[in-house]
């Protein structure tokens, strides 16, 4: 096996990435004149988040740029798109902690804190609506469809999260399907659309899509484990919080196998007294939060056997030890 361990993605991308947050605030301050509805939009734009859809969009942009050109380049347009991909991320961020009624979120309070909700809402709509303007900017109608289908995807999947009460058998069906929506999709056509912005053909471009869509769950799946294992100051938001918004996530999912007693648990959304607790301990004695990493494990393999089908590179190789990055975060 190569090694790999060399190339840390966010070093390789340092001159990339530093600006990235910058260029965003600057955009939303350039399009209004409200100091107010600026500043609640920034909130989020302080360099403190992991930055993995833009690091994971430009590692694709040059990985792919180098295997087809053998060009060490970065076209404007996928930046641009790196930095829309962060903006619908937050957009939808904003929107999800006053869904959610959040209180932390990177170690601060979240933005529905500090704000009331009409204007948290609304700055979450602004950043969207400026993100709109910078796809249209790009003037290519294929990143535009693609770039508004991860917004469907993002409402459509926040909305299966809503007092679903689907049966048994379709839980896990549901629950792979709305991950994909709610966070695998953006990943997938953030780096489907950097690729077909260097000109790549179908297959190349259907391997970028795939690549996103393997780390997107897996993202996912991390995400979900983590809610169980670790520490709100560890994630710098809160933890054990999936089960008391009434989430049955793959962990649970799992437990529901040794232990059928979750099942009416699930339904009623751990509405009842001692429904979280219960259910909790029950995951904790189960297999669940195995197979769920086994899960991850699985998609973050697929993902590194999709890029390294790229030309060797170290933004290829940066691919691969983002599925890693992925898999054994522990925030
Ligand atoms: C975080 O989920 C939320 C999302 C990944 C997507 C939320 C999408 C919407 C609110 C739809 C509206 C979208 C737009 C673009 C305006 P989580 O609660 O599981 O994660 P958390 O623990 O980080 O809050
Ligand atoms: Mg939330």
């Amino acid at each position: 096996m190569p090694d790999y361990t060399q190339v840390d993605p966010y070093r390789l991308l340092e001159d990339d990435l530093c600006n990235v947050y910058d260029d965003i605030r600057q955009e939303l301050v350039k399009n209004t004149n409200q100091p107010e509805l600026n500043t609640i939009a920034s909130y989020y734009f302080d360099g403190q988040g992991k930055a993995l859809r833009p690091m994971v969009a430009i590692l694709m942009a040059r990985a792919i740029n180098y295997h087809i050109y053998r060009e060490n380049s970065l076209l404007s347009s996928q930046r641009q798109v790196a930095m829309i991909s962060e903006m619908i991320h937050s957009a939808s961020l904003i929107h999800d902690d006053v869904i959610d009624q959040s209180d932390c979120r990177r170690g601060k309070p979240s933005v529905n804190m500090l704000w009331n909700h009409k204007k948290v809402t609304m700055a979450g709509d602004f950043i969207l609506a400026v993100a709109s303007m910078m796809i249209a900017r790009i003037r290519n109608d294929d990143v535009t469809l693609i770039l508004s289908q991860v917004v469907t995807d993002l409402v459509q999947g926040e909305f299966m999260q809503l007092g679903s009460k689907e049966t048994e058998n379709e839980r896990f069906a549901h629950y792979l399907t709305k991950t994909y929506r709610k966070t695998a999709s953006l990943i997938a056509n953030s780096v489907k659309a950097v690729t077909l912005l260097a000109g790549a053909d179908e297959r190349t471009t259907e391997l970028s899509f795939q690549y996103g869509r393997a780390l997107g769950l897996a993202f996912q799946l991390v995400d979900d484990l983590l809610d169980f294992v670790s520490s709100s100051a560890a994630m710098g938001k809160p933890t054990a919080a999936d089960l008391k918004l009434g989430l049955a996530t793959a962990p649970v999912l799992f437990a529901c196998e040794k232990y059928p007693e979750l099942n009416p648990m699930i339904m009623r959304r751990f509405q009842e007294p001692g429904d979280v607790e219960k259910a909790f301990e029950l995951v904790h004695k189960s297999r669940g939060l195995e197979q769920t990493r086994f899960l991850a494990r699985k998609h973050c393999l697929e993902a590194a056997r999709l890029a390294s089908e790229l030309a060797d590179s170290p933004y290829q190789k940066g691919l691969v030890i983002v599925s890693d990055l992925v898999l054994n975060r522990i925030k």
